[in-house]
C-alpha cells in the first residue's frame, strides 16, 4: 500500500487521539523504530493491517469505527490539501463517487508498484448505486468509511450498506 495512506492515518490519529497512541500502536504492531515514509513509498499490506488492528486495540475501538474515522479524515481533511483538484467543479456525492475509479487510476499511474482498488458501477434504481470493489486487499470496511466521509463532505444523508466483501450499496436522498 502506498505511504500516503499511512501518512494520513498517522496524521488523523495524532490530531484526534495524540502522538502517544500512535507510538503505542506501532510498538503493539512490532515496529520498534518508525521508518521515514514518503507518499510514494510502498508499505507491505500486512504491516498496514497490523498497524490498523493495533490502533483499534490501543484506542479501544472497532475496525468499523477506525475505518469511519479514517474515511472522514481522508475525504474531509487530508485529500482537501493533497489532492484539491479532484474536488474542483464537483457538486454532489454521486458525481464524486462516480469519478472514483478514474481518480484511483490517475493518482497512481506515475507511482511505481501502485496497485489501486478499482470500482465498477451498477444502478439499482435512480437513487441506488451499487459500487463493486475490486482489490485483493479486502478493505471493504475502509471503503464504506470513505463513502460515508464523502456524504459528510457534500452534506448528504447517504445510506451506505456493505453487501458482502465486494459490494457497497449507496442510497442517495
Ligand atoms: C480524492 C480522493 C481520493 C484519492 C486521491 C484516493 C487515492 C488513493 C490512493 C493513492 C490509494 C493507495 C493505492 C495503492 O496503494 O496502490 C488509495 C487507496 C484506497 N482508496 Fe482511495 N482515494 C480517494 C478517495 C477514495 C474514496 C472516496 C473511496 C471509496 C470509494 C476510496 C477507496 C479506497 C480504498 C478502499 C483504498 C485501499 C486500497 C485497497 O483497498 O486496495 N478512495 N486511494
Amino acid at each position: 500500500m502506498k505511504g500516503v495512506i499511512v501518512i494520513c492515518l498517522k496524521e488523523m490519529v495524532v490530531e484526534k487521539f495524540g502522538i502517544d497512541k500512535w507510538k503505542d500502536a506501532l510498538v503493539k504492531a512490532g515496529i520498534d523504530k518508525e521508518p521515514s515514509i514518503w507518499p510514494v513509498s510502498n508499505i507491505d499490506d500486512q504491516v498496514v493491517l497490523r498497524i490498523l488492528n493495533s490502533l483499534c486495540e490501543v484506542l479501544g475501538i472497532s475496525l468499523t469505527q477506525a475505518a469511519d474515522a479514517f474515511g472522514e479524515y481522508w475525504v474531509n481533511v487530508y485529500t482537501q490539501k493533497m489532492y484539491p483538484t479532484y474536488y474542483k467543479y464537483i457538486k454532489t456525492a454521486k458525481e464524486f463517487l462516480l469519478k472514483m475509479d478514474t481518480v484511483h487510476v490517475s493518482t497512481t499511474e506515475n507511482m511505481t508498484d501502485a496497485n489501486p482498488p478499482r470500482f465498477e458501477y451498477e444502478w439499482g434504481d435512480e437513487k441506488t448505486l451499487i459500487m463493486k470493489y475490486k482489490s485483493q486487499r479486502g478493505l471493504i470496511d475502509i471503503m464504506v468509511g470513505l463513502i460515508k466521509g464523502v456524504g459528510k463532505l457534500y452534506k448528504e444523508d447517504l445510506r451506505v450498506t456493505k453487501l458482502g466483501d465486494d459490494k457497497v450499496k449507496i442510497v442517495f436522498q
